[in-house]
């Protein structure tokens, strides 16, 4: 049932706040996080190796900057189907984390395998309690997206980003990097998500404008930096899958060091850049784009929309959030741009061609 929206997706992106409520509450009591026992003993990890493909693999690249940033731990990020083969070392005091939404993704499924005997722990970050991957770890962290019918993911990522933004929380607490009332800061906001995000939806013509706009292109570029960057790549990774346009994503800091060569008036380059410590940094390389005729779509709060100036194309403003939640945030437009550019288009949104929901083959 497609609750009176045009397509599974457009539905399973509105119902995002009242799913981030219900995913939320499953974590959190009265004194805050609260996490199955046994959990983690998260003094004792030296190294987490994240593996995953696809979105799930941008959740696991968002949450590497959340892990180191927050709680100090290094971390690996791969793509599962190059993990598996390579037989990389798993070392004494690793933890391997798996984060898949149908939890029979053959790839991540045979990586975890892999570590199986080898790490000292296997955690898992499910949509499907009772699937392989679930089955198979000594944890397995259920992200309560319910049912995902869309091919292309988009509650289950902010879900995945929820369990593993309170990982990295909990784990920051233990470590003693963060303290109680620190940690009861950020959950405040947190638990404020649902309403913030109800706020970003309702402004949804400007993201519908700019993506009528960028349907009739052949080539998008996303550029981020930071939290940023796993953001853009999830970004094009939707635009790409639904409405079929070529889209590639670069952390800012790349621009020069090659894709600039592609930018003239044809190319959108949709800028996610809020107004955090990093946005000056990003602002400049908007610039670079601009002076060579590029026409940016800028995703920012208003700090950063009065910041930017007045020769960007489009802006689409979204409130303003602390710095370490903003991905869950900017989930919000990367989904929407994609829809309604193949919305516009008239693609088959929730079937897109070539693409299964769940790739149990390898
Ligand atoms: C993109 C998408 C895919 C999946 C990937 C992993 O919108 O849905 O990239 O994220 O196939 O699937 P799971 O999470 O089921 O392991």
């Amino acid at each position: 049932d497609k609750g009176g929206f045009k397509h599974f997706m457009a539905k399973e992106i509105a119902e995002q706040p009242t799913v981030l409520s219900g995913a939320l509450s499953a974590y959190l009591d009265k004194d805050g996080i609260s996490l199955p026992d046994p959990g983690l003993d998260f003094d004792k990890v030296e190294r987490l190796v994240m593996v995953a493909c696809g979105t799930a693999f941008y959740a696991c690249l968002t949450a590497k900057y959340w892990f180191e940033q927050l709680a100090g731990i290094p971390v690996e990020v791969d793509i599962a189907s190059e993990f598996r083969y390579r037989e990389p070392p798993i070392t004494k005091g690793t933890v391997a984390l798996f984060v898949s939404q149908s939890g029979e993704t053959a790839d991540t499924l045979a990586a975890l395998r892999y570590c199986a005997e080898k790490a000292d722990k296997i955690v898992s970050v499910v949509n499907v309690p009772t699937s392989s991957i679930a089955r198979e770890s000594d944890l397995a962290l259920p992200i309560h997206a319910g049912v995902e019918i869309g091919v292309a993911s988009t509650k289950a990522f902010t879900c995945q980003l929820n369990v593993l933004l309170m990982l990295a929380l909990e784990a920051a607490k233990s470590r003693g990097r963060m303290d109680s009332a620190e940690q009861a800061e950020v959950l405040e906001t947190l638990r404020a998500m649902p309403g913030i995000f109800n706020v970003a939806l309702q402004r949804g013509d400007a993201i519908r404008k700019a993506a009528r706009q960028i349907a009739e292109a052949r080539d998008v570029l996303f550029l981020g930096r930071g939290l940023m960057y796993p953001l853009a790549l999830e970004g094009a990774l939707k635009l790409k899958e639904i409405s079929y346009i070529h889209a590639e994503a670069y952390a800012s800091g790349e621009l020069k060091h090659g894709p600039i060569a592609l930018i003239d008036k044809t190319v959108p380059v949709v800028v996610m850049a809020p107004r955090d410590s990093l946005f000056d940094k990003t602002v400049s390389n908007m610039q670079e784009v601009m002076a060579r005729g590029g026409k940016v779509c800028l995703i920012t709060d208003a700090a950063g929309a009065d910041a930017a100036g007045a020769d960007v194309w489009q802006t689409i403003i979204l409130p303003d959030v602390p710095e370490v939640l903003s991905p869950l945030l900017y989930a919000l437009p990367a989904q929407l741009l994609a829809y309604h550019a193949a919305d516009a288009k008239g693609t088959d949104v929730d079937q897109p061609r070539n693409l299964a929901k769940s790739v149990t083959v390898e």
